[in-house]
């Protein structure tokens, strides 16, 4: 199973969800949860050092011959029953081998979340198109929503990252995207000071573990 996060806008709350996703899935996963971070934030997000070798950015700049099975050997351990995939060096990946990347994280036996960061760009978009579900990560802001309105790809679905005294509603945000709000997740200062201090990983703040739970 692959989730496909990304966004339009930036900040709207993406590697914290994916990362939680990620988390949250690895609990009913015999063989735990792959990571794939496109956006090169999830490590710090997850309160970890950052991964000194190649990433998934350097696999898609590879020569055909370097296959799919090597992108086991690029994942580091997160936590308890989660990998991450970390996104490598590559500024700008070429983009041919980006339906095979796809493919492989599809058929991959653990429950894969990818963090496709803000745009959707080339590799976001293969990815999406791949996947179980695509998921847009945003704020109930109109500027937001115009830009998913005229974003290259529809989600399947949202996860609303919900602000206080916000005149957008989820009713609103499901209309004007004709897609369903999959997940709430409340703008929390508790998970604000968790990622702050690194402890999304260790202790997964109760907003987001309520807010996902019906996400994936
Ligand atoms: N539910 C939440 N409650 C409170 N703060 C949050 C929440 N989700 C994310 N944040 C905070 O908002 C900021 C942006 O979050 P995050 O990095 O996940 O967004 P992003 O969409 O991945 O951003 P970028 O576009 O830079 O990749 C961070 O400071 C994060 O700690
Ligand atoms: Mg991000």
């Amino acid at each position: 199973m692959l989730i496909a996060c990304w966004s339009v806008k930036g900040g709207s709350g993406t590697t914290v969800v994916s990362a939680a996703l990620g988390l949250l899935l690895s609990r009913d996963a015999a063989g735990g949860a792959l990571i794939v971070d496109l956006a090169g934030d999830v490590p710090a997000a997850l309160g970890m050092a950052e991964p000194p070798g190649a990433g998934v950015t350097d696999w898609l700049a590879a020569a055909d011959d370097v296959e799919v099975d090597a992108l086991a050997r690029l994942e580091v351990d997160a936590a308890p029953g989660v990998r991450v995939l970390p996104r490598g060096s590559v500024h700008e990946p070429p983009t041919a081998r980006v339906e095979a990347l796809a493919g492989a994280l599809q058929a991959d036996e653990r429950p894969v979340v990818a963090d496709c960061g803000v745009g959707p760009g080339f590799v976001a978009q293969a990815l999406a198109a791949a996947a179980t579900r695509s998921l847009l990560v945003v704020r109930p802001c109109y500027l937001a929503l115009r830009r998913a309105v005229a974003a290259p790809i529809r989600p399947s679905g949202v996860v609303l990252v919900e602000e206080r005294g916000r005149a957008l509603s989820r009713a609103d945000v499901e209309d004007v995207l004709g897609v369903p709000v999959r997940a709430v997740v409340e703008v929390d200062s508790t998970v604000a000071r968790a990622v702050d201090a690194g402890l999304l990983a260790g202790r997964l703040p109760a907003e987001l573990e309520r807010g996902l739970k019906n996400a994936a």
